[in-house]
């Protein structure tokens, strides 16, 4: 347990300096790709990644306005960040696979200032709320109140605030980014009760569309299925080398296609489409609200300790 707890500190303390280095570098006009990669290189230098068993947690999240989360630009994808973008910056550090999963939204435009207001104290209170023996239902209700006390006005017309009612915030493990317990961000009936000793992810996302979001086709996040046995026999040799070198490099956390190109496998693609069409590795595509509207996401991380609890990646930037 107090093992845990430092790692969990050290961990926060690298996603906090590599946020932000982040926010100095995030601007209208960068390539989303480069500043994808030059977070990820501070990325490993402030963990010391090749020490030893620690580093990024999952690939670095800058999903844009209607698209809510899963979004990290693959190679040759040349999207330019701008001026009036909705940007969700969620990425995760981790040292023995005890990790901070914590988001932040950016945005330039004051013109969106109360919906990123919304997620951000909706989270704050997902936070205030959450304890041992609370109702993840009750939580919901609770969130679900904060962000629909506001409304955005975009171009003339006025927009209420919802919840995104399929997303949720989540338990966490060892090497696992989703343990299992869901957090949803509207009222529901689950009274399952939050526990001594749990690792939360507490996230909340915002919406001026329908507040439901579906998958996007191009794919940039995957993870192999926690279940898939690390030693499966492969028949091609192509899948096979993939799957071994992501068994090694990123166990059961997940990855993106530049990271699989920058250890060498420039013809992936062939190969990952077979892991995925057997299951061994799952594909999370985008997640998307409708075409038009704008969603913002905060997320913290926290534990439940006996007398009470510590989130570990708060800050004074949020
Ligand atoms: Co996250
Ligand atoms: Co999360």
């Amino acid at each position: 347990m107090k093992e845990k707890i430092q790692l969990m500190r050290k961990s926060a303390e690298c996603h906090k300096q590599v946020r932000k280095y982040a926010q100095t570098i995030l601007r209208p006009g960068v390539k989303l790709i480069d500043f994808c990669k030059k977070l990820e290189t501070v990325l490993r230098f402030v963990t010391n990644a090749n020490e030893s068993d620690c580093g990024q947690a999952f690939p670095t999240g800058c999903s844009l306005n209607q698209v809510a989360a899963h979004y990290t630009p693959n190679t040759g994808d040349n999207t330019v960040l701008d001026y009036n973008d909705v940007c969700k910056i969620d990425f995760g550090t981790h040292f023995n696979g005890y990790l901070i999963d914590s988001a932040f939204t950016v945005a330039f435009n004051p013109i969106f200032d109360n919906l990123l207001l919304a997620s951000k104290e909706a989270t704050i209170q997902g936070v205030k709320v959450a304890g041992i023996d609370a109702r993840l239902g009750e939580i919901g209700a609770s969130i679900q109140e904060v962000i629909e006390s506001f409304e955005v006005e975009i171009n003339g017309k006025t927009h209420k605030i919802k919840p995104v009612r399929n997303l949720m915030g989540h338990t966490m493990g060892q090497y696992k980014i989703h343990a299992g317990k869901c957090v949803p961000l509207t009222k529901s009936d689950d009274n399952t009760k939050m526990e001594e000793g749990e690792l939360y992810a507490i996230e909340t996302f915002a919406s001026t569309g329908k507040g439901y979001i579906r998958n996007m086709k191009e794919c940039s996040h995957y993870m192999k299925d926690p279940l898939a046995f690390d030693n499966v026999k492969i028949k091609q040799e192509g899948p096979r080398s993939l799957f071994k070198y992501i068994n090694k490099q990123f166990a059961t956390l997940a990855f993106c296609p530049r990271w699989l190109e920058e250890g060498g496998f420039s013809n992936y693609a062939q190969s990952l489409k077979i892991l995925c069409d057997s299951e061994l590795v799952i594909p999370y595509p985008p997640l998307t609200d409708i075409e038009g509207s704008y969603v913002s996401q905060f997320e913290h991380s926290l534990m439940l300790k006996p007398t009470c609890k510590e989130v570990f990646s708060i800050d004074d930037d949020y």
